[in-house]
């Protein structure tokens, strides 16, 4: 389930690793229409001699604000080099210094420049190598346009995914030996967001309802450089190519908040920087109504523009008629991804034997409570290569389960009865619209108990408005009022488990926090929040971070 990075991956995978096995990509876009070709300023990887795979797992848990599974991250960091040279040997433009090898640039909280780049177009260049790949291969079936709405496990196998068609409004019936949910976060639960409109956390949302636990969901990153007012991603890579933030007197102020790596600090530290001096009365206003921001300045580095930084430099110059190298673009903190996801094991396998998880729709978890910018797409890569491998190995010693009838009308009737037939009842815009308010405003880069509790009460309310919901459009063909319906459910559920986790969770740590609780407390939160189905809503439990080699330590920068 998805067609973006970790789909695609995962589908090479599974056709290379096995002659016979054939693979259904069923995504609810055309695949080079998902949201990782938005990805952009690179990939870390170790390749350069003078690195290693301990300092990228050094920098990967400090990162995390040691939430992250230690033995995980020494897992990962060592899969990723041979991803960066296969997607080479496939085509992928990667950026390349004048002796002709791979470049590599400084990112976030990174102690090695280390991210790997194609200009900032990381994920668009990447997706097309992915996707023209998967073209070689017949045994690789696309089911473009397809849209989950829920999957089916029993005497806990799974056994099938029930989708729309949203070309014809078909209700199809997917079977399969396994299944890899590969269909990224749920950032657009928030209005501000650098998440294009089509991540609504289905594939998190369906597994939950289908009862497989969620990891680690309050945990959400905000990046510092949503462009004001769209929310489009102005790329950490401008920062790391040496780009300043000033507040509204002209000043830089990152000394204050992270005296050594000043704007190249990781995205938490940076992104609170920024509302520390908006709160402050130093926020710049102007030219965008009531909304304050940070000057992103980049006109001392207008050389590097063209070759590093050109589709930022573009997205200023369309959307803001601003042009980089004579002024500055108006940024500031967005939701961006989501750390949590399905919880997975080191194979990225879930509870449920022959399902598994990869990419942003799954926590194994190696980004813990902060994910350091450029450990997306690597994870993409190499988890969902790990994904494609395990799923054919587990096909290609089962059967195909039994189709559970009951279940599959019992969908049918919940899509064509109970919301599509219903008349008069609540608009589903109107209810995302206030859903995206409540988490922007309540459950954002600074968060207290009762700003929790309020937006725990108004997704209750949304929630009930939701079960009153009527569609307008009873067409069949391309229904985006069902899919938008059906969507927002998703992301009810999601909202109510992050707001949920964070007033839980009375602590301060990576992105996560408490105003009311300033403090990082490894007494009692050093572990992981799981978050499974009730009907009564989500139950919480935790269990215990795996540390290897790198004890808790106060994370300075
Ligand atoms: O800023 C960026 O280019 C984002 C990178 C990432 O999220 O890894």
């Amino acid at each position: 389930m998805g067609g973006g990075l970790a789909g695609l991956r995962a589908a090479i995978a599974a056709v290379e690793s096995n002659g016979e096995i054939t693979v259904g990509l069923v995504s609810k876009l055309y695949p080079l229409r998902s949201h990782s070709v938005a990805a952009e300023g690179g990939t870390s990887a170790v390749l350069d001699p003078e690195d290693n795979f301990d300092l990228h797992s050094y920098d990967t848990i400090k990162g995390s604000d040691y939430l992250a599974d230690q033995d995980a991250v020494e897992e990962f960091v060592k899969l990723v080099p041979e991803q960066i040279y296969t997607t080479d040997h496939w085509g992928c433009p990667w950026s390349r210094a004048e002796d002709g090898r791979i470049s590599q640039r400084d990112f976030g909280g990174l102690s090695f420049p280390r991210a790997v780049f194609a200009a900032d177009k990381t994920g668009f260049h990447v997706m097309q190598t992915l996707y023209s790949r998967c073209l070689m291969y017949d045994r690789i079936h696309f089911y473009n346009e397809y849209f989950a709405t829920s999957i089916s496990v029993d005497s806990n196998r799974f056994n099938a995914m029930t989708t729309i068609n949203l070309r014809t409004g078909e209700y199809t019936i997917f079977q399969s030996k396994s299944l890899i949910l590969a269909a990224g976060g749920g950032g657009r639960m928030y209005r501000f967001s650098t998440c294009a409109h089509s991540t609504t956390g289905d594939g998190d949302a369906i597994a939950y309802r289908a009862g497989i636990p969620l990891k680690d969901m309050e945990f959400v990153q905000f990046h510092p450089t949503g462009l004001v007012p769209s929310g489009i991603l102005i790329t950490e890579a401008a920062r790391a190519e040496g780009g300043y933030l000033r507040n509204s007197e002209g000043k830089r102020f990152m000394e204050h908040y992270a005296p050594t790596k000043l704007e190249e600090a990781p995205r938490d530290i940076v992104s609170r920087a920024m509302m520390w001096e908006i709160e402050a009365g130093r926020g710049v206003r102007g030219g965008y109504g009531n909304i304050e921001y940070i000057n992103l300045d980049l006109t001392h580095i207008a050389d590097k523009l063209e070759e590093r930084l050109p589709m930022i430099t573009d997205i200023a110059r369309k959307f803001n008629n601003i042009d980089a190298a004579e002024g500055p673009i108006p940024v500031r903190p967005a939701t961006h991804y989501t750390m949590g996801g399905v919880s997975v094991g080191i194979g990225t396998e879930t509870v449920v034997p022959g399902v598994f998880g990869a990419g942003e729709n799954a926590s194994i978890s190696i980004h813990g409570a902060n994910r350091l910018g450029s450990n997306s797409t690597n994870e993409c890569l190499a988890l969902g290569n790990v994904a494609g491998k395990k799923a054919a190995e587990f096909a290609s010693s089962h059967g195909i389960p039994d189709l559970n009838h009951d279940k599959i009308r019992e969908e049918e009737k919940r899509l064509w009865e109970d919301i599509m037939r219903r008349d008069g009842g609540e608009n589903v815009a109107a209810i995302r619209s206030d859903l995206g308010h409540t988490m922007d405003v309540n459950v954002g880069v600074f968060k207290t108990g009762e700003k929790l509790e309020s937006a725990i009460k108004t997704i209750y309310e949304l929630k009930e408005r939701y079960s009153r919901i009527s569609i307008q459009d009873k067409s069949n063909v391309f229904n985006t009022e069902l899919q938008w319906a059906l969507e927002v459910g998703y992301m009810l559920d999601l909202a109510e488990i992050v707001a949920k986790g964070a007033f839980e969770r009375k602590e301060s740590r990576g992105a996560h926090y408490r105003k009311d609780f300033p403090k990082r407390d490894d007494d009692n939160f050093l572990k992981h929040t799981i978050a499974t189905y009730t009907r009564d809503g989500p139950r919480l439990e935790y269990s215990p971070v795996r540390i290897t080699k790198w004890q808790p330590a106060e994370r300075v920068y």
